[in-house]
């Protein structure tokens, strides 16, 4: 669990903040939370020292910090910034970006943001036209040159009543993608392409073949690899979920189809994770319209679809990634086994999808991870939480933190 700084600007989006900061503690990390004087306006110190229970900062000319044993800690901020292990700033005003980007030091907040040697997420909120002004958009890209990253501004309701590009990511996106941003940027550089969902296979134009696969596993390593500095793509069969944030998504239907999209794009690829439970067979014949319920009774004959990851395997080149699932009824090692022989895998991740829980549509799984080194037996854990062990695994692969490194 980290020691993280969350800054708060003077925005209308603030009061999602307070929400963002009580999420934060709930998942067991230590908030500290600096707000510049417009912040205060909207939200009291009151409020995050509350929902936080840690002391909260604000005016620049606070008194020194003490420690417990009356040591001084010196200035407020700059003990802020030795103290704290990652920050996020969110709202981030047009104005805050402007001074951040400028060097400019006038609020406590800024001045902290200038003292701080570790990572910084910068979460915009500001009316449209203010984020399209030439201005805000120059001190966005000073900024990124700088590596600060950013999350968002999303397009939505605005609070001026418009709609546009300036709303602010929502709090448990923001919890998401911070804690995403925790594990660090081993994939920077990285082209990262994960499947995910189910496939299916029509018969008729209203039905079709399929599994209960949400997606969800395979969402949750897209969003994990983007927070660990990857570029990444998504194929995705049918899922009720919204496309992960920093994401390119790519939605397709039947297993022809990811097996063209994964294919077209393999080449480019550092790291493939195959999580898309893809049906083996398909109908071969396909009716136009909807067969009558009364023709329903016909036998469906069924032929085999491509197995993507099979092919990516064997056109797999040195330094390339390749890691499978395998969907068990039960711990099956030998099966997993198999798996990464004949698909010439880096990784299989066995899980068990015979009980509640873990496998399909949960929002935790339990997984062996098995590569050609050994068995890691891993805990039942949220999908996000195995998608950054998976990740972690990766890089003691052969060639797996080493672009172009490897076999
Ligand atoms: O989506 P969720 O609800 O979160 O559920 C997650 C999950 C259970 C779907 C996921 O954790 C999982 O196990 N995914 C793989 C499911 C599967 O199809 O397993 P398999 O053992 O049949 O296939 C082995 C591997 O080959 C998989 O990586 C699969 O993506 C791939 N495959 C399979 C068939 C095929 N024709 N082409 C493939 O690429």
């Amino acid at each position: 669990m980290a020691r993280l700084v969350l800054g708060v600007g003077g925005g209308i989006a603030a009061f999602k903040s307070a929400h963002l900061a009580s999420l934060l503690r709930k998942r067991g990390h230590r908030v500290r939370v600096i707000l510049t004087p417009a912040a205060a306006q909207f939200v009291t110190p009151l409020t995050f020292e509350s929902l936080t229970g840690e002391p909260v900062y604000g005016d620049l000319w606070d008194p020194p910090r003490y420690g417990d044993d009356g040591e001084i800690l010196g200035e407020a901020h700059i003990h802020l910034a030795r103290w704290g292990e990652a920050a996020l700033v969110a709202p981030a005003t047009a104005d805050l970006l402007g001074q951040l980007a400028s060097g400019q030091a006038r609020d406590g907040l800024t001045t902290f943001l200038l003292a701080f040697g570790g990572p910084v997420l910068l979460a915009p909120a500001m009316h449209h036209r203010m984020w399209a002004h030439p201005a805000v958009q120059e001190s966005v890209a000073r900024l990124q040159r700088f590596g600060y990253r950013f999350l968002g501004p999303v397009a939505g309701s605005l609070a001026s009543g418009e709609e546009g590009w300036g709303r602010m990511l929502e709090a448990q996106e923001l919890a998401d993608l911070f804690e995403d941003h925790l594990h660090g940027r081993d994939l920077q550089g990285k082209r990262v392409l994960v499947t995910a969902g189910p496939t299916q296979e029509p018969f008729d134009a209203v039905r079709h073949i399929s599994n209960p696969s949400s997606g969800k596993m395979g969402y949750a390593l897209a969003q994990a690899a983007f927070g660990r500095g990857a570029q990444v793509v998504l194929i995705s069969g049918p899922t009720c979920l919204p496309d992960p944030y920093g994401v390119e998504v790519h939605r397709v239907q039947r297993a022809e189809e990811m097996y063209q999209e994964v294919a077209r794009r393999f080449p480019e690829v550092d790291i493939l994770v195959a999580a898309a439970a893809v049906a083996d067979h398909r109908p071969k014949e396909f009716h136009e319209g909807k067969i009558r319920k009364e023709d329903l009774l016909f036998q469906l004959e069924l032929e085999p679809n491509p197995d993507i990851l099979k092919e990516m395997g064997r056109r797999k080149k040195k330094g390339q990634i390749l890691i499978g699932f395998a969907a068990e009824w039960g711990m099956d090692e030998g099966s997993a086994r198999k798996k990464l022989l004949e698909k010439r895998l880096d990784m299989v991740v066995l899980n068990d999808v015979s009980g509640p829980g873990e496998g399909f549509r949960a929002d935790t799984n339990r997984a062996f991870l098995v590569t050609a080194q050994g068995v890691q037996e891993l805990p039942l854990l949220s999908k996000r939480e195995l998608a950054h062990r998976i990740f972690d695994a990766a890089k003691d692969l052969p060639g797996g933190g080493r672009p172009g490194g490897g076999r």
